[in-house]
């Protein structure tokens, strides 16, 4: 395993280019699944996740290329292929590690009739369960059996039938499940309360490259008609605003200014507001958006909620960074049961938060002091970085294969704007 080694106190300076959203190529990769036909997906980030994805895909008989790109380029451009499919089987040893490889159920039994996917078990921020996910597939025809923690879904003859899919609760997943599924099913699907992230966004205009017909994109309610069959498609993966939103909170933290080279504003809402909240100066450049230091942070009142809403996927790292703040913030996590894993581990460089259930009190120090602590999950990982990156002295981050997952190269982004980080073995 390796281990991030950080000395802190420089103040970042420079451009910080972004990759392609994690979030949104986990869910573009499995579309290869619905047609017989080449897909292309460009500025797909370098990581282990999207590794880990094609192999699964591979697995199935997908046979995936990658386009020659120079080393240290960003990004990679991929073309699947899944004209045979020989297994329709996501295996526990991959759902286990990724649970995003349950976006393989929908695409598998719109177009294959069938699908026996391991049910992904919890993971550090929680229970996660997928029963929105069944529950939608049920709602176009599909027959579900469990038994032996796997999922085993079968398509009616004829195979899977346009139907209404309300969500009780917004859920990412359990959505592009849907849309993909639907994007085969025969006749009209019609999605309310689906989720309405950049992500999902971007997965409907990549089935719409190849030929689905989706009304109502970037709302809570989709209506899907749905083709006989998808053709290929060569399609960009969108930029990874969390990624983003991340390196800002970096700038933030030690005093510094970014210009994030490829942001989307638009996608970026009430990230760049809370930002702004802070003291942050942002604005958007052609190239980007650049976000500068302006003193010492003001503290904050947030809470997380779905799409418009400030993203439960950058609370670590405003908690990280509101630890530092001229006052007391609160934080509170509505999405997930146990997302404050980070919070011990910042204690110990001296942050000043207290737990009470889903709220997080984070009283503003004036310093941080670098120590040892441990990746949990990959927005606390980031996190514990941020904090590395402001503390006085050494912080060592171990356990970063959590990181790897999300963000690519971040050791030479953060390097080349003035960052004292490094990557060692850690025995
Ligand atoms: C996606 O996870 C993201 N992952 C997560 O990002 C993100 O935190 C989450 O959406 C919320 O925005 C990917 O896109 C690969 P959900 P997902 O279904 O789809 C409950 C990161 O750090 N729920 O929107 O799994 C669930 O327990 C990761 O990049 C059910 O109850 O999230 C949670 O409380 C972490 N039943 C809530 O809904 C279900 O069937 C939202 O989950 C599905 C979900």
């Amino acid at each position: 395993m390796d281990r991030i080694v950080i000395r802190g106190g420089a103040a970042l300076s420079g451009r910080l280019p972004i990759s392609g959203a994690k979030n949104a190529a986990l869910t573009l990769l499995p579309c290869a699944l619905l047609t017989d036909q080449p897909l292309t997906l460009g500025n797909l980030p370098r990581l282990a996740d999207v590794d880990g994805f094609g192999h699964l895909l591979n697995g199935m008989g997908v046979s995936t290329a990658t386009a020659g790109t120079s080393p240290d380029a960003f990004g990679r451009t991929i073309t699947l292929d899944a004209r045979r499919i020989s297994s329709t089987t996501a295996p526990y040893d991959f759902v286990r590690k990724m649970r995003a490889s349950i976006l393989v159920l929908g695409p598998l039994i719109a177009r294959m009739g069938e699908a026996t996917v391991s049910l992904p078990g919890g993971c550090a921020i929680g229970n996660r369960p997928i029963d929105l996910h069944l529950k939608a597939l049920e709602q176009l025809g599909a027959e579900i059996e469990i038994t032996a923690g796997y999922v085993k879904a079968t398509a009616p003859d004829g195979g899977l039938r346009g139907g209404r899919i309300t969500f009780p609760i917004v859920s990412v997943g359990a959505t592009e499940n849907a849309l993909m599924a639907a994007s085969l099913a025969s006749g009209e699907t019609v999605i309310d309360n689906a989720a309405r992230e950049p992500e999902i966004v971007d997965l409907c205009r990549c089935l719409v490259a190849m030929g689905s017909e989706i009304e109502g994109i970037g709302t809570e309610r989709l209506v899907v008609h749905g083709q006989p069959r998808l053709g290929g498609a060569d399609y960009k993966v969108m930029p990874d605003r969390i990624e983003a939103g991340s390196y800002a909170c970096a700038a933030a933290i030690t005093g510094g200014e970014l210009e994030l080279v490829g942001a989307d504003i638009d996608d970026m809402g009430a990230i760049l507001a809370a930002l702004s909240e802070t003291g942050l100066d942002v604005a958007a450049t052609a190239d980007g958006i650049r976000v500068a230091a302006n003193g010492r942070l003001r503290p904050l009142t947030l809470s997380t909620a779905p799409y418009p809403a400030f993203p439960t996927d950058m609370q670590a790292q405003f908690m990280a960074m509101l630890a530092l703040a001229d006052g007391a913030s609160v934080l509170t996590e509505t999405i997930f049961e146990n997302r404050y894993m980070h919070v011990p581990e910042l204690s110990r460089m001296g942050a000043d938060i207290q737990v009470h259930g889903r709220t997080a009190v984070v009283r503003g120090v004036d310093k941080l002091v670098g120590a040892d602590v441990m990746a949990t999950d990959l927005r606390a990982s980031m996190s514990l970085v941020l904090a590395g990156l402001a503390a006085e002295g050494e912080t060592r981050v171990h356990r970063v294969y959590h990181l790897d997952r999300g963000y690519e190269r971040l050791e030479e982004k953060l390097s080349a704007v003035g960052a004292q980080i490094e990557r060692e073995a850690d025995g």
